[in-house]
């Protein structure tokens, strides 16, 4: 219990500091001196980012990479990261690039409905549940007017509003299951301010009905929030082009490349260890751009996750097919972001981000997002099924070994110059450092 403290959020931050440093290193002024240096000079963007959370104590970097030559629907985007592993920026250019000159990507918002619910128990007849629901439905929706009537004006607000019935599933079990417009906001809060409001009408109106014994009054609510998992919010992004045209440098038989590249999405669609690894490499686009635009990865990491099992089974969320000679490569993803609200207008570079895009609605950041996780997810598939994933994966991480061992300007150039022709493999790239130290 040594390292156990009591009142560390009232600790000032060089005090939160001082005692990390102080439990935690046997050199604590190194330890002090690490967490200062990511400190920002400018104090009020300091302080921003002490604000976004509890018990700030440093900023924690993250490269915000530039994949450029993305044409979507015909327009071209260069498409902010957020992300540390080292090839995923290059794999996300180079598979634009190569969309470029083969019609680019299609994207299309199919629909962008989001769903919140309160989860209550109600001990009684349900027929009485449904008609008490009936005849208070206009006072629920009545009840968060004051909440609704911005959003409303933008053209979103409460979409439909139902009583379910889950006692089959566990006893007493009843939810109201709202659906929601909210525009270019992700929406998280207008949805749960509503749903609380709602969980209080429902409450009280129960307490005052008269159709209920004095059990059914007693409505129990469980909790009141969003869904993260938001099945009719989807977007769907497209690759298409004649077999023939895939030719290049690297893909000397197209169509042998075109059949191994549909073999390895059937793969991902029937086998879930599979999927889970094709679905992470189209996550390596998806969550860059979600946190270059200040969004929640986690909202979106979870949301597609459950639609990917949407069929009892965890399956690949991309799909390809050759038909009369043309290579079709798409996929469909939910994708609850916004372009307004939360850390949009607060982080800066989120701002730069979305000004590169150029200010996009959240209809044309969802586009952009399933783009770049298609395109990553072609990127990666394209290297599995051709040269193998190590060769462009090591060729960028080399960057990272030669860090780790803290090579001169000099060794860096000897390093290079040899593994242009040698295979890169962490062993070797260490073996080779000794070798020149020796
Ligand atoms: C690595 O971050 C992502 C891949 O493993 C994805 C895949 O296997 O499809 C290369």
């Amino acid at each position: 219990m040594d390292n156990a403290v009591s009142g560390f959020s009232k600790l000032t931050k060089e005090e939160k500091i001082n005692w990390i440093a102080n439990t935690y290193f046997i050199n604590p002024a190194e330890a002090i001196a690490t967490l200062k240096q990511y400190w920002n000079n400018d104090a009020q963007l300091q302080q921003l980012h002490d604000d976004f959370i509890e018990n700030t104590i440093s900023n924690f970097y993250l490269p915000m990479g530039i994949a450029p030559n993305f044409l979507i629907n015909g327009n071209y985007y260069s498409v902010p990261m957020v992300i540390e592993e080292s090839s995923v920026v290059a794999a996300a250019a180079k598979s634009a690039k190569f969309w470029s000159t083969r019609g680019g990507f299609k994207a299309a918002v199919l629909n962008t409905e989001k769903i919140g619910q309160v989860h209550f128990l109600f001990q009684g007849d349900s027929g009485s549940l449904q008609s008490f629901f009936e005849a208070i439905k206009p006072n629920l929706l009545a009840s968060t007017e004051s909440i609704t009537a911005n959003m409303q004006k933008r053209g979103g607000g409460i979409t439909s509003l139902e009583l379910r019935n889950k006692t089959t599933e566990l006893e007493n079990y009843f939810q109201l299951h709202v659906t929601f417009e909210t525009k270019d906001s992700m929406g998280a809060n207008f949805i749960n301010s509503c749903l609380e409001q709602l969980a209080k009408t429902l409450k009280e109106e129960a307490l005052n009905y008269a159709g209920f014994n004095e059990a059914e009054k007693n409505i129990s609510v469980v909790m009141s929030i969003l869904s993260n998992y938001v099945p009719n919010c989807i977007v769907r992004a497209e690759v298409s082009c004649q077999v023939t045209d895939l030719a290049e440098k690297k893909i000397e038989n197209p169509q042998e490349f075109a059949e191994k590249f549909v073999q390895a999405v059937r793969i991902a669609e029937v086998e879930p260890f599979r999927a889970v690894t094709h679905n992470k490499g189209i996550m390596n686009g998806v969550d860059a751009v979600i946190l270059a635009t200040g969004n929640d990865f986690r909202a979106v990491e979870a949301g597609v996750h459950a639609y990917a099992s949407r069929n009892g089974q965890y399956s690949s969320l991309s799909h390809a097919k050759i038909e009369n000679g043309v290579f079709t490569f798409w996929m469909e993803i939910p994708l609850a972001v916004g372009t307004v609200g939360g850390l949009t207008s607060l982080h800066p570079l989120v701002k730069i981000a979305l000004e590169i895009l150029g200010k996009p609605s959240a209809s044309q950041l969802m586009e952009i997002v399933a783009v770049t996780g298609l395109a990553q997810n072609f990127a990666a598939l394209r290297s599995l099924t051709t040269t193998g994933i190590q060769e462009g994966h090591m060729k960028m991480h080399i960057n990272n070994i030669l860090n780790q061992y803290q090579t001169t300007p000099e060794e860096r150039k000897m390093i290079k110059s040899h593994f242009e022709n040698n295979t890169i493999s962490h062993a070797a790239v260490v073996s080779y450092i000794d070798s020149l130290r020796k």
